[in-house]
């Protein structure tokens, strides 16, 4: 009973090993090494004292994805595979529309053909679009404002089409909000490659130095402080929630075969208070200056988490302090990444 972890290689996907390894079940990563270094599977082992079994491949190679489903004895999926930029989404659709969409139908196609018939998906708190109230419950209308989140939609209905077409299909669909923080060791964390888009990477790179100032987009929204407040989540908590997920999902205990449910902690953090909250982790001045709304942002999103809660019997435990702890003794210990530190 094996589990593959297509993307596992990467920022979420190696957290997630970590925790299914702990947990005691046997996994295989399959991952195409597009925006991941395979030291990070040399982590993984060094942290849980398991090998790790990884294929380097892509998931839109639907033979090889059977030949590994087959090869490993796996009874179910967790994927995470996909290109997540949103900016880099709306120059390039047609590639995220390829990884995301082909690639997560090409999986299915592979899993029904080998008798492989439960996933959990890494959705996105993206599919709610502008909250039109909050915290955003799981039955807010869903919308896409961009390629990315539009791809992550049509996953999330192509999974629910499936699962109505045949009951034995399992899915647990999660809707990250937005995780950061990295595995207390700092062996594993996020290694963004060129300039970072999200906030947490890029108040890291200003703390080590290699940024001189974090620009503040928007300093006019109807919040507290005028900055955008999202809902940060602790990596470790939010693949832990993967683990329970899995585990209702297998042991059939689901109240249906295809449930969606957010993983955040329902506090929001505005832009200014992540700064001041890093600036107490590292002990480094974060400068900042404003600059106009980013387009496509939103004032203000976080999580209602009763669903989860109930169905997944799971709630985020870490707090703002040890996000920005852990982030910052990642970064400490692998200034660059895993590029030049050894496995
Ligand atoms: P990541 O880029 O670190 O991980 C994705 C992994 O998938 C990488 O290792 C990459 O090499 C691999 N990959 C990409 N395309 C592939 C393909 N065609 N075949 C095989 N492997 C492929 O990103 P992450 O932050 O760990 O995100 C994981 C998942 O969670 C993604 O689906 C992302 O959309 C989703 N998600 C992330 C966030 C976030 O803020 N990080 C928020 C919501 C949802
Ligand atoms: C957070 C806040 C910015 C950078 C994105 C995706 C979403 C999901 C998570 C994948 C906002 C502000 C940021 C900076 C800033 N990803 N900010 N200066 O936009 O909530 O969500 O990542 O699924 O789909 O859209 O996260 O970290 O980019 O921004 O002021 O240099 O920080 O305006 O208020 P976001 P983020």
């Amino acid at each position: 009973m094996t589990v593959l972890i297509t993307g596992g290689a990467g920022f979420i996907g190696s957290h997630c090993c970590v925790t299914f390894l702990e947990a005691g079940h046997d996994i295989v990563v399959l991952d195409n090494l597009s925006n991941a270094n395979s030291v990070s599977l040399n982590r993984v082992s060094a942290i849980t004292g398991r090998k790790v079994a990884f294929e380097a491949a892509d998931i839109r190679d639907q033979a090889r994805l059977e030949a590994v489903l087959d090869q490993y004895g796996c009874s179910a999926v967790v994927h995470f595979a996909g290109l997540k930029a949103v900016g880099e989404s709306t120059k390039d659709p047609l590639a995220y529309y390829d990884n995301n969409v082909v690639g997560t139908q090409r999986l299915l196609s592979a899993m029904a053909k080998c008798g492989v018939r439960q996933m959990i998906f890494s959705s996105s708190a993206t599919v709610y679009g502008e909250p039109k109230y909050l915290p955003l419950t799981e039955d807010h209308p869903t919308s896409a404002v961009n390629p990315y989140g539009r791809t992550k939609l049509m996953i999330e209905d192509m999974l629910r089409d499936i699962a109505a077409s045949d009951p034995s299909w399992r899915f647990g669909i999660l809707r990250y909000f937005n995780p950061v923080g990295a595995h207390d060791s700092g062996l594993i964390g996020e290694n963004p490659l060129g300039i970072p888009n999200n906030l947490m990477p890029f108040i890291t790179q200003v703390a080590d130095g290699r940024r001189a100032e974090l620009s503040v987009f928007g300093k006019d929204y109807e919040t507290r402080d005028g900055t955008g407040i999202r809902d940060y989540i602790h990596v470790t908590d939010l693949v832990e929630g993967h683990l329970r997920a899995h585990e209702v999902l297998a042991s059939g205990a689901a109240p249906s075969n295809c449930f969606a449910v957010n993983l955040g902690t329902g506090t929001g953090y505005s832009v200014l208070e992540m700064v001041r909250a890093f600036e107490r982790a590292s002990n480094k001045e974060i400068r900042y200056s404003f600059a106009p709304r980013r387009d496509g942002d939103v004032a203000e999103c976080f999580a209602h988490t009763a669903m989860a809660e109930k169905l997944l019997n799971w709630k985020a435990e870490r707090d703002l302090d040890a996000m920005c702890r852990d982030t910052w003794n990642w970064v400490c210990k692998n200034p660059r990444g895993y590029e030049t530190t050894a496995a």
